[in-house]
């Protein structure tokens, strides 16, 4: 009888924990270091040969903490590899310059992460690689208009981080491999709950910032790769560019993981009950959230997601302000205002400052908070919102 796999709390208990890398503790300690000695010379000479292995070679090459946290990271998302790297944004950077040259093009989302936008059209053009913004929501026919010979790379982010449109990924993705184009994605939304390479995703990245860390005190980021020629590209740009995790982040990161399943549930279920409560006050538009019934993108994320985090918009009706919006978020005491997202506390940000587009999308008819909902009593978080609508209606004060 073949076993069943385990499931995802189970998997999350146990991924990266196998080997020598915990000294039989149940965790690994953390192993801070730059200089690894090696007992000879011909060990030295062993190791050199193993640059794309989870072997201790130097430092910054990458250590315990590391790669029992990339274990556990391609075991979520189902890939053969993981890379560890500093923060959500250089693993966008670095996998794109993994995978890109002079003269090459490029497609990404109008509604990609606005760093990662910023590096296409600075560092990105700087060295010869052309960008192009193509509309999120595109099919594959349309995105077939825009991949030219020299389009090395098509990719994706589903849903966009402020405005959450979703893509339709295992379309686009034969679309761009049917062409020898390489798919990437920021599957940071979909943690867990989305596997990138069951839907023809060749690399994922993701912020581990967010709700691995699960406490706002950590920057990381993982590149996760299909296969070892994937990987191999990652990994030579990775030991080429110096990117260095912290260990300490990776310790907490591996913390993290471990309760991440239990922790998203929740913030699963209390996203969906702030979100169908503000879907039903007067001065709310439109809520953006891809696992409500009848939402933009429900059918694509029914598809193919096994869950929701506790990120979304909310668009308000367009009698009012943005400063009105702004008002109102200052207003909400439980909830924080910055950016980032995936901690155990809620926040709100009014997202005007955080759009921009050229491809046409991204206009909800109304002004646009982002809200994260954290580990409060969901009960609290909506008393609170409920008075932050009163501040909004009567704005100005
Ligand atoms: C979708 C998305 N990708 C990448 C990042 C970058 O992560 P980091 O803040 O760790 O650089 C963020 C951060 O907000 C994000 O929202």
């Amino acid at each position: 009888m073949s076993a069943k796999r385990p499931g995802l709390n189970t998997r999350l208990s146990h991924a990266g924990r196998a080997g020598t890398h915990a000294h039989g503790f149940v965790n690994p300690p953390l192993a801070r270091g730059s200089t690894v000695l090696y007992p000879s010379s011909a060990e030295r000479r062993r190791l050199a040969a193993k640059r794309m292995e989870q072997e201790l070679l130097y430092g910054v090459m990458g250590g315990p903490n590391h790669f029992a946290l990339e274990d556990v990271l391609a075991e979520i998302e189902g890939g053969t590899r993981c890379q560890i790297v500093s923060s959500g944004l250089a693993a966008v950077t670095t996998a794109l310059l993994a995978f890109l040259g002079a003269g090459d093009h490029c497609l990404f989302p109008d509604s990609v992460y606005g760093p990662t936008r910023l590096f296409a059209n600075t560092m990105l053009k700087r060295l010869g690689i052309e960008s192009e913004f193509y509309p999120p929501e595109i099919d594959a026919a349309g995105l077939a208009a825009h991949l030219r010979p020299a389009t090395r790379v098509l990719f994706l982010e589903s849903p966009g981080s402020h405005t959450f449109e979703m893509q339709d990924v295992p379309a686009l993705a034969a679309a761009a491999r049917a062409r020898g184009i390489t798919v990437l994605m920021d599957n940071t939304w979909g943690i867990h709950f989305f596997q990138p390479f069951a839907h023809g995703v060749e690399v994922s990245i993701q912020a581990l910032t967010k709700y691995a860390g699960g406490h706002s005190d950590i920057a990381l980021g993982a590149i996760t790769t299909d296969d070892a020629g994937h990987f191999e590209r990652v990994r030579n740009a990775v030991l080429a560019l110096g990117q260095y995790a912290s260990p300490d982040d990776c310790w907490l990161a591996l913390r993290g993981v471990r309760t991440m399943g239990v922790r998203l549930a929740r913030q699963m279920d209390s996203g969906i009950a702030v979100a169908e409560w503000l879907r039903r006050q007067p001065e709310v538009k439109e809520v953006l959230h891809p696992a409500l019934a009848g939402a933009r993108g429900h059918a694509l994320w029914r598809r193919d997601y096994r869950g929701a985090c506790s990120l979304f918009g909310v668009v308000f009706q367009p009698r009012f302000p943005v400063a009105a919006t702004e008002a109102m978020v200052d207003a909400l005491a439980l909830f924080g205002i910055g950016a980032s997202w995936g901690g155990y506390e809620s926040l709100a940000l009014p997202s005007a400052l955080s759009i921009t587009r050229t491809a046409g999308s991204g206009d909800f008819g109304g002004p646009l908070v982002r809200l994260h909902i954290g580990l409060e009593d969901p009960g609290d978080l909506i008393a609170y919102l409920d008075r932050g609508l009163t501040v909004l209606r009567e704005f100005p004060p």
